[in-house]
């Protein structure tokens, strides 16, 4: 495989971490198709899924930081906003045939969700599941 969802990444808020593992599948079925030589026009489409869903997530998580008036919103927001901008800047060169080695998109995008919800998302679920125990 090429990227698999386990336990280290859970930020135990459930919402984020079903939400992680639908990005996780997404990317393991980009690479998937990849691997399968799947046309371009396939391929391209995989990847304005795996962005689509990447925006929905990423305002689901924002959404919550703003409620919660988090201390590190703008940040993270901002790390999710340039997540966003080199994938499509990806996409770009990608349809107009002048990205030669996809496997770089797929490495990119595995390498940046990793660190992402190793370093940033936990410390916002840290701090989300402080506040819930408060409210308890
Ligand atoms: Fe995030």
């Amino acid at each position: 495989m090429f990227i698999k969802w386990d336990e280290q990444y859970a930020v135990h808020i459930r919402l984020m971490d079903d939400q992680h593992k639908r990005l996780f599948d997404m990317i393991e079925q980009f690479y998937l198709a990849l691997h399968h030589r799947e046309t371009q026009r396939a391929m391209s489409e995989l990847l304005s899924g795996l962005t689509e869903y990447s925006l929905y997530h990423f305002h689901g998580e924002e959404r919550m930081m703003s409620l919660n008036n988090y201390p590190l919103y703008a940040a993270h927001k901002s790390a999710h906003e340039k997540f966003i901008i080199t994938i499509k800047e990806f996409h770009e060169r990608f349809d107009s045939g002048k990205l030669l080695i996809p496997i770089e998109v797929a490495q990119f995008i595995k390498q940046w969700l990793s660190n992402h919800i190793l370093m940033t998302d936990k410390q916002l679920g840290k701090f989300l599941r402080q506040i819930e125990s408060k409210e308890d």
